[in-house]
């Protein structure tokens, strides 16, 4: 696609900085800084996008918080990709309502991918009058702008205009944690699955600079990450908007000779672009991590071509083969849809048989959620709501124990993992194909690579002793 890309430029997002000085001045005479509460819904690009809504909020003198009750603002970033997702976002702001009335201060902002949706955003309007400031991911980069406006002016302010999308550089970040990053490489998808929201509220696939993209990795390398995934709807189609020559593989290779001690990752791939020359670029790159994640939505061909998806489930086992021929090792993940309009039980047994062929290290299995004007929500949708959960229910079952066995054949293994942090259950690690390892140990550990032997496993996890290295 040749669209023109608005590209965002310096001086705009120097207007946006001074926003954040003024908002900062009128926060100087107060005896502490005010705090803000920023909750993240939804997938990888919403928790970047977090990362620059914090780096604004930062500039302008917020400190943070976790709790909403202690928050002078409160900025909730959505998801829309299934109900499920806004239906858990539209009671937690329906709970806003309780702080609110302890602190009438208080200022509720709601962005993101639900937010963009007209009706959404008519929904809150009407029924979340608590919330002061919506807008979409299209106008995140406007930020201490509208935020700006709210301060100093009365009124709600809903920004939700719809647009192709754009690219904005130079946004300040404040990123979660020291050891993990997430790069947007791209933004927006051109695919319209029938069932998926995402281009409608994302819009089209527009590719970052990759000058600027390898710069930022450098810095993060710089700063001591070490495991850094590249980040679009579909990253082989980088590059494709750009006037280079130069495509996701390329980009890939050059980001695996930055010099350092890191890994580099990536999601998400269509199957029918994850091409042989990424296969051979993964297999001869040391820093790209072994791990695929290759969503299949359905091991139907005829689901898929409804799906508007544009492989068949010969093509997809193709793929995995040949990934496979190369990187024998490699950790293969994927995402899968249960209850797609129409699908008959023959077809959902065809999706059952394709997991079982494939043996995926770890499978995300949703039920079909219709979405507001996308054309699968306006398909017939004959399948019994309990044949569907029936379904989901035999199709994780059977991914747990194929896990469980993928997961058993690690032990006794020795592999070099990245220690990232600690949960409630002790130090965590990864594989270099991303699967999670316990190990006890110190903090000092975080963040470092050690040698772990694996010494046990179950269905989600393994578990490891530092060998000796
Ligand atoms: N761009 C990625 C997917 C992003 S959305 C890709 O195409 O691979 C993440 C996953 O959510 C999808 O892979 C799909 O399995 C699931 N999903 C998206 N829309 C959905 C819907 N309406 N109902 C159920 N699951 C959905
Ligand atoms: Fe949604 Fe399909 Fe785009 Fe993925 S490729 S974000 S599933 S429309
Ligand atoms: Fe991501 Fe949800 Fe938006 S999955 S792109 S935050 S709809």
């Amino acid at each position: 696609m040749n669209r023109e890309t608005t590209r965002i430029s310096p001086d705009q997002i120097a207007a946006q900085l001074e926003f954040c000085e003024k908002i900062a001045r009128r926060f100087s005479a107060l005896p502490a800084p005010p705090l803000a509460f920023v909750d993240t819904y939804g997938c990888q690009q919403n928790e970047a996008d977090s990362e620059r809504l914090r780096g604004y909020l930062a500039r302008m003198g917020y400190g943070f918080t976790q709790e909403e009750g202690r928050a002078d603002l409160v900025v909730i970033n959505t998801c829309a990709i299934r109900e499920h997702a806004e239906q858990r976002v539209l009671g937690n702001v329906g709970a806003l309502v309780h702080t609110k009335r302890d602190n009438p201060a208080q200022l509720i902002c709601v962005c993101g991918c639900m937010a963009q949706q007209p009706h959404m955003a008519e929904k809150i309007r009407q029924s979340y009058r608590q919330v002061d400031l919506v807008f979409g991911p299209h106008a995140l980069w406007r930020f201490p702008e509208l935020l700006h406006r709210l301060l100093t002016r009365r009124g709600r302010i809903f920004e939700i205009h719809d647009e192709p999308g754009s690219i904005a550089e130079g946004i300040p970040l404040v990123r979660q944690g020291g050891v993990k990053a997430w790069v947007s490489i791209m933004y927006g998808c051109n695919n319209f699955c029938s069932y998926c929201v995402v281009p409608y509220v994302r819009g089209r696939e527009r590719s970052r600079d990759p000058e600027v993209i390898l710069a930022e990795i450098r810095g993060l390398v710089e700063q001591g990450y070490k495991d850094i995934t590249l980040l679009g709807q579909n990253v082989n189609s980088y590059g494709k908007d750009l006037a280079l020559d130069m495509d996701f593989a390329d980009l890939l290779e050059r980001a695996n000779a930055i010099p350092g001690d890191f890994l580099l990752r990536f999601m998400t791939s269509l199957p029918e672009a994850a091409s042989q020359k990424l296969f051979e670029t993964m297999a001869r790159c040391e820093k790209v991590a072994p791990h695929f994640h290759l969503p299949f939505q359905s091991g139907s061909t005829r689901v898929l071509a409804a799906m508007n998806r544009r492989y068949t489930r010969e093509g997809y086992l193709e793929k995995v083969a040949a990934l496979r021929a190369l990187i024998p090792h490699v950790v293969l993940t994927s995402d899968v849809i249960v209850g797609f309009p129409g699908e008959t039980q023959e077809e959902f047994e065809q999706t059952y048989s394709l997991i079982e062929q494939v043996g995926f290290d770890a499978l995300f299995t949703f039920i079909f959620s219709p979405r507001h004007g996308t054309p699968a929500a306006e398909m017939d949708d004959p399948m019994p709501r309990e044949q569907k959960a029936a379904n989901f229910q035999r199709l994780v079952a059977r991914q747990d124990e194929i896990s469980e066995q993928r997961h058993a054949a690690y032990v006794g293994k020795t592999l070099r993992c990245l220690v990232d942090g600690r949960d409630e259950k002790g130090l965590t690690a990864r594989t270099p194909g991303g699967r999670l390892v316990r190990l006890e140990g110190e903090d000092a550990l975080i963040g470092q690579f050690v040698p772990l032997r694996i010494t046990g496993s179950n269905k989600w996890s393994l578990s490891g002793e530092r060998a000796e290295g």
